[in-house]
């Protein structure tokens, strides 16, 4: 093996591996160290319209509006605006007959014809009058207090937009499943990290919530409306955060196939938002000196290097003894701890999807009009996870005061 090639190698490696653990053990560190330095008016309950854009949903539809009303917010502060796209079921009429039946202040708009997520939820904000709007998928569900924590934070004029943190309904065996914990466990400590020093680029359409005057509106050429959406605030010299005490669940399909293409589309949506923003790589916060760009690196160029990286080792550990005894026994640590196990099953997935989705995006296929995971929409209703939260009036003090008491089993 060449000295050149042995160069390459360890230069490839320190930009695969390397720069992604470095960025991870020090967020983690910030993560308990550090609080959201957000200066909270507490008490305040600013009336607050919730969009559900709506695709299809008859199966789920019920469901979410059941757990959307038993939120812990006062009823006549909240308005629901169910959004649908020319759906070929009867998810309006269910949506219509629930606002009837329950007396809950909501209407459903209709679109003749399926125009793409973010066009739904303009339509939806034309109609909305809250203070707050608040945009969330389908056949996700909230934490009972995640609108209320996510509420408060908007009490601080310097923050934009709250997004929460995805709780994963656990199902033990599945392999889908404890890949997405992983993913997960890696994702929220960034994410909770990046935001507590200033915004994260990344937001969870599950649950986004912005001030009424200062969304203009969704960018319906792109996907990954939440992202975008974000990255509109942060550009008005706003902050985007994600709050630790703002959990919403949602299943994971159990197909790999299902999660594969689900994945690759969120990864290439995210693409399209950071690209749409990418003048935020020039801007002058510590969002734009720092978090912006390694999460730029993360999504759009370390996945290149993935697979030139893994041809180099292969042909490394044929050609050196030492070097193959060193990585086996480096994998074999990595395999027995579970951290380091979360964080190599999170990196090799990671890369092959963010790979899969710049290969997309590069052929133009923009998949602003997905196909649905039926799998996400399961026809009995799912027991959610208790959580335990301390309720204190900064939760960023708290780091991780999140413990589910009881997952699905
Ligand atoms: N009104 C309307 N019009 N709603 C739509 C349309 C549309 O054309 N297409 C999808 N939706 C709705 C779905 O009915 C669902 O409520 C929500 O948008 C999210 O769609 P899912 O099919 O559940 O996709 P996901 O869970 O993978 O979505 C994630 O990625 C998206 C970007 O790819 C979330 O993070 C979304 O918030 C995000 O937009
Ligand atoms: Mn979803």
């Amino acid at each position: 093996m060449s000295p050149l090639l042995q160069a390459l190698w360890i230069s490839l490696g320190v930009a695969q591996l390397g720069v992604p653990l470095a960025y991870l053990v020090v967020m983690r560190r910030i993560v308990s160290s550090r609080n959201y330095h957000v200066n909270l008016n507490l008490g305040q309950e600013p009336t607050v319209s919730i969009l559900v854009p709506t695709y299809n949903e008859a199966g789920v539809i019920e469901t979410k509006l059941e757990n959307i009303v038993r939120s812990d917010y006062p009823r006549e502060k909240v308005e629901i605006i169910v959004v649908d796209s020319g759906s070929s079921d009867n998810t309006s009429e269910l949506a219509q007959n629930f606002f009837k039946l329950s007396g809950w202040k909501g209407m459903v708009v209709e679109e003749a014809e399926r125009k793409g997520k973010p066009v739904g939820l303009n339509l939806g904000l034309k109609h909305s009058s809250g203070e707050l709007v608040c945009i969330s998928d389908a056949e996700c569900q909230w934490d009972k207090e995640a609108l209320r924590n996510a509420v408060k934070y908007l009490s601080d004029p310097s923050i934009g937009s709250v997004s929460g943190v995805h709780q994963p309904l656990k199902s033990p065996g599945v392999l889908s499943s404890e890949i997405e914990h992983s993913y997960r466990s890696v994702y929220r400590i960034l994410r909770i990290a990046e935001s507590k020093i200033h915004s994260t680029p990344l937001a969870e359409g599950e649950i986004q919530l912005f001030r009424r005057r200062e969304l203009t509106g969704f960018d319906p050429t792109v996907g990954g409306d939440d992202t975008c959406a974000a990255l509109c605030m942060i550009e008005k010299g706003l902050r985007a955060i994600s709050a630790q005490d703002v959990v919403f669940f949602e299943p994971t399909p159990a197909a790999w196939q299902s999660r594969l293409r689900q994945k690759t589309r969120r990864g290439q949506h995210i693409l399209q938002a950071f690209l749409r923003h990418k003048n935020l790589l020039f801007g002058r916060s510590p969002f734009s000196h720092f978090i912006f760009p390694m999460e730029f690196y993360l999504y759009a160029v370390n996945p290149l290097f993935f697979l030139p990286f893994l041809a180099l080792t292969i042909l490394i550990l044929a050609t050196s003894p030492l070097i193959l005894y060193l990585v086996t026994a480096g994998t074999i640590l990595v395999l027995l701890v579970p951290d380091l196990r979360s964080g190599a099953i999170t990196y090799v997935t990671n890369n092959l999807t963010m790979l899969l989705a710049i290969l997309q995006e590069l052929r133009g296929e923009k998949q602003l009009r997905w196909k649905k995971i039926d799998e996400n929409r399961p026809k009995v209703r799912i027991e959610l996870p208790q959580l335990v939260q301390k309720r204190c009036a900064d939760p960023g003090k708290h780091p991780f005061t999140l413990n589910p008491l009881s997952e699905r089993g």
